[in-house]
């Protein structure tokens, strides 16, 4: 539990710069698992500030993005592509062949054998050195909405209805928010080698409790990573402020 978000995000960011740099070392690849969303915008601003003033190459760095809307243009300004290029992947000199987002613009058809090529590409690099997440009010990591199982693979989610009025916003009405996206599944979370998941402010302090104290049920998705070995939750105080 950290003061605020801003020393919390500096903190994620001196392990991530660590890992990076370690397997710079050894010649090896650093595979992140990267969300978006508001929560880790301060945690990318901070990587992109490491990278300009303090030389940290992102060369070596392969990242998998844990979901996208669907239907969704890469160039609109919703798009998750966008967002990432925009606030990380463009600041820094990540190799354009090492990102991956899930494409928002497959025919439905496709979608199936896509999601398992995510996965393979995932298992390909040597599966997640690092997982980040942040949760949804409703206990959901990635779009893993409530009910989904641990063991649930990369595919096309309907989303709930609390996801889309919290996205509504940013659309401009929930008759415009997608109704549907592309996550990638708990199981492939779960196989992370190490999972930080962050939250911030009172608004997202019940779901921290219920996913830290409460019993692990596919209700709340994020409850599971009670169930990893190596799985942190790193928070400001406001949203620990209902933990015991
Ligand atoms: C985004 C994602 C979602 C968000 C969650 C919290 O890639 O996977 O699970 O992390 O909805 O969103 P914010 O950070 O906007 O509160």
């Amino acid at each position: 539990v950290f003061k605020n978000s801003t020393t919390a995000s500096k903190a994620v960011a001196q392990e991530i710069a660590q890992l990076i740099k370690e397997k710079q070392k050894d010649n090896k690849p650093c595979v992140l698992g990267l969300a978006t969303g508001s929560t880790p915008k301060g945690l990318y601003a901070e990587l992109v500030r490491l990278h300009k003033e303090e030389g940290l190459s992102f060369k070596n760095v392969v990242t998998f993005n844990l979901d996208e809307y669907y239907p969704m243009e890469p160039d609109s300004i919703h798009s998750y592509v966008r967002f990432m290029k925009e606030l990380l992947l463009d600041q820094v000199d990540i190799l354009p062949e090492n990102y991956h987002i899930p494409d928002g613009t497959l025919a439905k058809a496709n979608i199936s054998k896509y999601c398992n090529d995510y996965e393979s590409k995932i298992e390909a690099a040597g599966g997640l050195d690092l997982q980040i997440l942040g949760i949804g009010g409703n206990g959901h990591i990635g779009f893993n909405e409530s009910g989904s199982l641990q063991n649930s693979k990369t595919r096309l989610v309907a989303l709930d209805h609390i996801t889309r009025v919290a996205a509504s916003k940013d659309f401009g009405g929930l008759s415009n928010t997608p109704r549907t996206a592309i996550t990638l599944g708990v199981k492939k979370i779960m196989e992370a080698k190490r999972v930080i998941l962050m939250a911030w402010g009172e608004g997202k302090s019940n779901i921290i409790a219920q996913s830290v104290e409460g019993e692990v049920t596919n209700k709340v998705p994020a409850s599971f990573l009670q169930e990893h070995n190596n799985a942190v939750f790193v928070l400001d105080k406001e949203s620990a402020s209902k933990l015991k």
